[in-house]
């Protein structure tokens, strides 16, 4: 999986400098030739060893063999970024076992090649960083912590995320909006970031990030606690320390508990 990943983000970068022609797929959402070369690439190699796996890649959708294995694979996460030429994206692919009762993330690699860093973890035996072993942060509270989300590329008026970025961004150092959702997952992971949100991501968004988190010994779940599921559409992530403290801040904005209200102009023209 690290090389075929290493092999997608390779391919990825002379595309990255030489610019690219942008497509849209909604009014935001984009896609260029190198998220579909990417993917074309990584199906191949994966078709190649493994004929009987299941492949769910966003650009191609699902190639259904009704196998046990199930692959999910993000060619490129960030390509608002990479169209721009901002340098956050990277190829994320897992493998999910899919027995009788229960289907399990089994393994996941995160690439990011303009900073040469491979995210991997296979389920029971941790998390790496370009092959050293890596932990979540040990942050107790909210007010100590630099946290990400995202926001979707589609329906975004339908989104209600701005409302947490504003609450949340008010009681912790920081939202970071980067623009790679597997990517922020790993940073959870490696501890650059204490917890991570959001709405409605897709499970080749999430696959891969997920596991890599647990197995750094951190927590993922639904905004009220339950159980993440790929196709939960709501990525609750953090180093477990403060995961019951983003809960509960979910919980009271949902609620509309407790929400700090815009500053009246004199208040932020002034100059104190
Ligand atoms: C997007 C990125 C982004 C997130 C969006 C995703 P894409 O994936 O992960 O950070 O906010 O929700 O759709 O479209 O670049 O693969
Ligand atoms: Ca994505
Ligand atoms: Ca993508």
């Amino acid at each position: 999986m690290s090389a075929i990943a290493r092999e997608a983000g390779a391919l990825l970068l002379p595309y990255f400098h030489q610019g690219l022609k942008i497509e849209y797929k909604g009014d935001a959402d984009l896609v260029t030739a190198a998220d579909r070369a990417s993917e074309t690439l990584i199906r191949e190699r994966i078709t190649k060893q493994f004929p009987s796996h299941d492949v769910l890649g966003e650009e191609q959708g699902l190639n259904d063999q009704g196998g046990e294995y199930r692959w999910y694979v993000d060619p490129l996460d960030g390509t608002t970024n990479f169209a721009h030429g901002y340098p956050v994206f990277c190829v994320s692919v897992a493998l999910e076992y899919r027995g009788a009762d229960q289907a399990k993330r089994i393994a996941g690699v995160v690439y990011d090649p303009t900073r040469d860093e491979l995210f991997t973890a296979e389920q029971g035996r941790g998390a790496q960083l370009n092959g050293k072993p890596i932990r979540v942060s040990k942050a107790r509270e909210l007010k100590e912590c630099l946290v990400a989300t995202g926001f979707p590329s589609h329906k975004r008026h339908k989104n209600p995320n701005i409302h947490f970025y504003h609450q949340i961004t008010l009681r912790t150092h920081g939202v970071r909006r980067a623009g790679s959702a597997a990517l922020d997952l790993c940073n959870v992971a490696s501890g650059r970031f204490d917890g991570f949100w959001e709405f409605n991501l897709n499970p080749w968004d999430t696959a891969a990030g997920v596991l890599i988190i647990e197995e750094a010994g951190g927590k993922v779940s639904r905004f009220d606690g339950s159980p993440f599921e790929l196709d939960s559409r709501e990525t609750l992530a953090s180093n477990g320390l403060v995961h019951d403290a983003l809960l509960h801040e979910f919980e009271e904005i949902f609620a509309g508990r407790g929400l700090s209200p815009l500053p009246d102009p004199k208040e932020y023209n002034g100059k104190n």
